[in-house]
């Protein structure tokens, strides 16, 4: 039996019996594949198809290689199976398919919805959960408004998961940087977490469409989630992290305070602050170059007229107790003779359009004379990670301690969707696919070769890597900022549960503009900001350029 059509949405009817597949069950139908099965003892997954069969088992969030599962208890009836591991178990019911998870007291903690359950329309797929009225749901990583994701008085919200370079940005916009599709669901003292593992843009709707229904899906590929179990909720953010790895140790110095803008050049400006600093007595480890120290907007390049001498500053910086970290944006120009260019178009390393061609976009090159249109490192193919990990050497080696990767949504200035357009291809580790699978994790893919390349050129120390964009798993390669936030009382109040529902997904070392990017803080709004950001994890002041002064003093 086909399901019920509900606008355009076909949602799974009756499956025949499965059939036992790896720690699981697989079913089929003329509607599409289902797996159910174990990942581990806490955690189930269910994988969905509306297809004869699945493609590649490939994530970008998990690490890899996983830990083998216990094999879970399962049980198969004519009408429903039970599959069971230690911590939870999934009643799936055969006629229509829908199911139900329980926790290990038994008690339902997520159920499908039974009208809808799982449906597809075209590639779309999409689960319907019930929302009872006491659940109250956390995580998303970095979205914007409260901690209750559940929202808006309860008249719901919705969010949608596609990196997205939003300056300026206000609690209601959305999506902005980073994309984690994982949620945790808090009932009766109770908490389990569902991370939905898939690439393409996806959305989360939390009552909004109904008071009594959580929904979440993607516009390709697999619905492929993990139940995840608790029960309190630092159960949940563990084992979600042991699926998708934690932060590697940070240097100590990067818990320290961070002075940046965006505008200290020449050298003379950033060696007044540096001084300002210890004569003030005022406490700041490191100090940040924005895009201007660069020649051209060149990456891996110095502008020599503004820093004549890179590594006698660093090493000056040094003896006055200061770590220095430059920007690396993902969009060298298209310039032949330097010789990032020459390298990434000899060894095929950029990105193409759908007809072969290079893929070029405007940001900041087309602000040099003469202005360059970019191109942009295929970071989902294996080899190109690790020749841009390589071209970090020569920086560290002069000194440079860390690495700011901005502006890898990526963002895209001359394009309507602010990004590359759908049709561009990438490498995909070996399974080439356009740009709408790797969009989200472009930018975590890039701080993932940074993180290589500065484990690689500095064995003995641990890496700092800053990062605009990222996705699940990027916790593993880099810290993350929240981006363009705007120097406004509303901002440091709503940083805050941003922040918080960032840790609560997996990113534990995170951060804002201390102060505000956008504008300039009265001195008031400046301390208040810095007083709150000690007890953040990453505590940088940063401002734009052409901003007031934006120093501690
Ligand atoms: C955008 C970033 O969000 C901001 O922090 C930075 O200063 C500018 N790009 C210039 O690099």
């Amino acid at each position: 039996m086909s399901g019920k059509a509900q606008a355009g949405w076909a949602s799974l009817g009756d499956m025949p019996k499965p059939k036992a597949e790896g720690h699981g069950l697989l079913f089929r139908n003329d509607q599409g594949t289902l797996w159910v099965g174990a990942e581990n003892d806490h955690v189930l997954r269910v994988r969905f198809v509306p297809k004869a069969s699945f493609g590649r088992d490939h994530s970008y969030a998990l690490t890899s290689p996983r830990p083998r599962a216990n094999a879970p208890s399962v049980q198969v009836g004519d009408s429903q199976s039970v599959i069971k591991v230690k911590d939870l178990s999934v009643t799936v019911s055969h006629k229509p398919l829908r199911l139900v998870f329980r926790d290990a007291t038994g008690a339902v903690i997520d159920e499908d919805d039974a009208e809808r359950g799982i449906a597809f329309t075209g590639t779309t797929t999409r689960v319907w959960k019930t929302l009872p009225d006491d659940a109250h749901v956390y995580g998303m990583g970095e979205k914007g408004g409260r901690l209750d994701k559940r929202g808006r008085n309860l008249g719901g919200t919705s969010y949608t998961m596609w990196n997205n370079d939003t300056f300026a940005y206000d609690s209601d916009t959305d999506p902005i940087y980073v994309s984690v599709p994982f949620f945790m669901v808090m009932r009766k003292a109770r908490a389990h977490g569902v991370f939905l593992d898939n690439t393409f843009r996806s959305s989360f709707d939390v009552g909004h469409e109904s008071q009594r229904l959580l929904s979440f899906g993607a516009e390709a590929g697999e619905l492929n989630y993990y139940v995840i179990a608790g029960p309190h909720p630092k159960d949940v953010v563990a084992r979600y992290t042991e699926l998708t790895g934690r932060i590697t140790l940070p240097p100590k110095w990067a818990l320290g305070f961070h002075q940046s803008r965006w505008g200290y050049w020449p050298e003379s400006r950033l060696r007044y602050v540096a001084n300002a600093f210890r004569e003030k007595k005022i406490p700041a480890d490191v100090l940040w170059l924005d895009i201007d120290y660069q020649d051209g907007f060149k990456p891996f390049t110095w502008d020599k007229t503004r820093f004549a001498d890179p590594p006698r500053m660093l090493k000056e910086l040094g003896q006055q107790g200061f770590r220095v970290i430059t920007i690396v944006d993902p969009h060298p120009p298209e310039q032949k003779g330097y010789s990032v260019f020459d390298q990434g178009v000899a060894g095929g390393h950029f990105v193409r359009n759908a007809d072969g061609a290079l893929f070029t976009g405007a940001v900041w090159p087309m602000r040099a004379t003469p202005p360059r249109r970019s191109v942009y490192p295929d970071f989902t193919k294996p080899s190109v990670r690790q020749w841009w990990a390589g071209l970090y050497k020569p920086f560290l080696d002069m000194g440079v301690a860390g690495i700011w990767n901005d502006m890898n949504e990526p963002a895209v200035g001359d394009q309507p969707n602010g990004t590359m357009p759908f049709d561009v291809r990438h490498d995909n580790e070996g399974q080439p696919t356009d740009h709408r699978e790797v969009h989200n994790v472009y930018g975590q893919q890039m701080s993932r070769s940074t993180f290589e390349g500065m484990r690689a050129a500095k064995p003995d120390l641990r890496p700092f890597v800053l990062t605009r964009a990222s996705f699940a798993g990027g916790q593993r390669f880099s810290a993350v900022w929240t981006g363009d936030n705007q120097s406004d009382w509303s901002h440091l109040r709503g940083g805050i549960p941003m922040l918080l529902g960032m840790g609560l997904s997996g990113f534990a070392f995170v951060g804002n503009d201390v102060g505000g990017f956008v504008d300039s803080p009265t001195p008031t709004l400046f301390t208040r900001w810095a007083q709150a950001a000690v007890f953040f994890p990453f505590m940088r002041a940063h401002t734009t350029r052409r901003s007031l002064d934006q120093e501690p003093w």
